[in-house]
C-alpha cells in the first residue's frame, strides 16, 4: 500500500516536472528518444482484473495501454486500446473469467512515443474463484500442499490450476546443480528465477530442491581438475552462492538428496563424499545455515517407508545432527510409491520416526504408480479407485501427524501426461492427479478423502 502511495506521488512529481520542462522550451520533445516500458509479471489476478505496473520511463508524461486476447493484438478490447495513463501501473478490470490476456505498453511525451514493452499474459481465475472452494486442494487441507513445477509450465491452465490448489512448489530440475553451475564460475539462474520470481509473485511457498545430488551433478564437478581443498571450496562457494541469492525467498532447502545407497544404508560414494570425506553432509548444511540463518535445512531421500536399513541409516544422521547441534529441521520422504504398496501402516508407523525425533516432515515427491507391472495400457476405472485409496491412506497419514511437525505435501507434477516416471521406467503410467486434459482425476478426490 505504501508503495502505490510512494508511486502515486512519484508519478504527479514526474508528470508535473515533465510537464514544465515541455512548457519551458516548446520543441524539448523534438527529436527526443523515450526508452520502451518493461512490464514486470502481472499480479492480483481475479476473475475479471489483474494489476501490472513497470518502472517509470524516463521522460514520458503518460502510457498508451494495449489488452487484447491475441498475441498479435489484432483483438483489442475496446477500453484498451492505447488507452491514456498517467502512472506507471494499472489495474486492467472488466474482463471475462478464464480467459488470456496480452498486454503491451508504450511510453509517450506530446507526440513523442516509444517502442512497444515486452508483451506478458495473464489468465484470468476461474468462475467460482480459488477462494472458498472446498474442492481444492489448498483450501481444504490444514497444512501447505506443494507441486513440483517446470519454468515452462506456468502459464494458462497450468497456472490457473496452481494458483487454485496449491500453497508452494518445488522446481522439479531447474534448482539442481547441473541446472544452476554447469560450468566452473558460471552459474546460470535463468530458469530458477523466473520459477522463484513467479512464485513469490502469486504469493506461493519455495521449497528449494536439490543443492547436492548424485544424480544432478554436472561433469565438471564429477572430474574436478583441483585438489580436494579446492574441490570442498567450490562446493561452499556454490551452497553459499545459492542459498544468499535466495534468501527470503526459498523457505526451505533439500541440503542433500538421497545419500544412502539403497538396503544396506551405506553412505553413497558419489564424488562429494570422495572429495570432502564422510562428513560432507554436515559441511553442507552448516555452510547453508552459514549463508542463510531462517531457512530450513532438509535432509530428502526415497524408500523411506520400504528400505527400512536405508532408513535406519538416514534417520540415525538425523540424530547424530540433533545431538551435535548440527543444523537440520526436516526430513523428506519422497512418497514415490505404488497403488498396492506399501501399506498404510507402516506409512504411518516410518513417519512417526520422524516426527519423533522433533523434525518437520516432509512428504516431498509423491506420485502413485497405476501400472508398476505394466499389466495396463490405459489406466483402468479400478486400477483409477486402488490409486484414489491409497492417495487417501498418504493424506490421512499426513493429516494425522502432529501439528508441529508438519511442513507440507507435494505431488511429483500435475499432470499424468508429465510425469517423470513413464521416461524413468520406460512404460505407461498415470500416477498424478490431474489427466492429460486438465481434469481432476479421482486420485483428487482421494486426496481430498484424506483430509475428512
Ligand atoms: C526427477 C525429475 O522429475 C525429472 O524431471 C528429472 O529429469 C530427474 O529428476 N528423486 C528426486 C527428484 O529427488 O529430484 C527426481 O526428479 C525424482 C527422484
Amino acid at each position: 500500500m505504501k508503495n502505490r502511495l510512494f508511486k502515486f506521488l512519484l508519478g504527479i512529481l514526474t508528470v508535473t516536472s515533465t510537464l514544465l520542462v515541455a512548457c519551458g522550451d516548446d520543441d524539448s520533445d523534438d527529436g527526443a528518444e523515450l526508452s520502451a516500458p518493461e512490464i514486470g509479471t502481472p499480479t492480483e489476478i481475479t476473475q475479471n482484473s489483474f494489476f501490472i505496473d513497470w518502472p517509470f520511463v524516463e521522460g514520458a508524461e503518460a502510457y498508451l495501454i494495449d489488452v487484447a486476447t491475441d498475441d498479435e493484438f489484432n483483438d483489442l478490447l475496446t477500453s484498451y486500446d492505447a488507452l491514456r495513463n498517467g502512472f506507471s501501473e494499472i489495474t486492467v478490470t472488466g474482463l471475462e473469467a478464464s480467459t488470456t490476456y496480452f498486454v503491451r505498453v508504450q511510453a509517450v511525451l506530446r507526440d513523442v512515443v516509444s517502442d512497444y514493452s515486452n508483451v506478458v499474459s495473464v489468465t484470468t481465475l476461474s468462475e467460482g474463484g480459488n477462494s472458498g472452494s472446498d474442492t481444492f486442494l489448498k483450501n481444504a487441507a490444514d497444512f501447505p500442499v506443494g507441486m513440483a513445477v517446470r519454468s515452462n509450465r506456468l502459464t494458462g491452465q497450468h497456472e490457473q490450476i496452481l494458483l487454485d490448489e496449491y500453497d508452494q512448489i518445488t522446481s522439479e530440475y531447474e534448482m539442481k546443480m547441473n541446472i544452476m553451475y554447469p560450468s566452473e564460475g558460471n552459474f546460470d539462474f535463468t530458469s530458477a528465477d523466473a520459477t522463484v520470481d513467479w512464485a513469490i509473485d502469486n504469493g506461493l511457498e519455495v521449497h528449494g530442491h536439490a543443492l547436492i545430488w548424485h544424480n544432478a551433478t554436472p561433469s565438471w564437478v564429477e572430474n574436478f581438475s583441483g585438489t580436494d581443498e579446492e574441490f570442498e571450496d567450490m562446493i561452499e562457494d556454490y551452497i553459499k552462492t545459492v542459498v544468499t541469492r535466495y534468501k527470503g525467498k526459498v523457505k526451505s532447502w533439500d541440503v542433500v538428496n538421497e545419500a544412502f545407497e539403497d538396503n544396506t544404508g551405506a553412505l553413497r560414494n558419489s564424488v562429494f563424499r570422495q572429495r570432502m570425506g564422510d562428513d560432507y553432509i554436515e559441511k553442507c548444511y552448516n555452510w547453508v545455515r552459514e549463508a542463510d540463518s531462517e531457512v530450513l535445512i532438509f535432509y530428502n531421500d526415497y524408500s523411506m517407508v520400504i528400505d527400512a536399513v536405508k532408513r535406519r541409516a538416514a534417520i540415525n544422521l538425523m540424530k547424530d545432527f540433533i545431538d551435535r547441534g548440527v543444523p537440520v529441521d526436516g526430513f523428506g520422504f519422497q512418497m514415490h510409491i505404488s497403488y498396492d504398496f506399501p501399506g498404510k501402516d507402516l506409512i504411518a508407523s516410518t513417519a512417526k520416526e520422524v516426527t519423533d525425533l522433533g523434525l518437520l516432515l516432509h512428504f516431498s515427491e509423491l506420485d502413485v504408480r497405476a501400472n508398476p507391472n505394466n499389466d495396463l495400457v490405459a489406466l483402468t476405472n479400478q486400477r483409477a479407485l486402488d490409486q484414489q485409496i491409497k492417495v487417501r491412506e498418504v493424506v490421512e497419514v499426513y493429516n494425522a501427524i502432529p501439528e508441529e511437525s508438519k511442513f507440507a505435501l507435494t505431488i511429483w507434477g500435475m499432470r499424468d501426461d508429465e510425469t517423470w516416471l513413464v521416461d524413468f521406467w520406460g512404460h505407461p503410467d498415470w500416477p498424478l492427479l490431474y489427466d492429460s486434459d486438465f481434469n481432476t482425476k479421482k486420485a483428487h478426490t482421494g486426496f481430498l478423502e484424506g483430509l475428512d
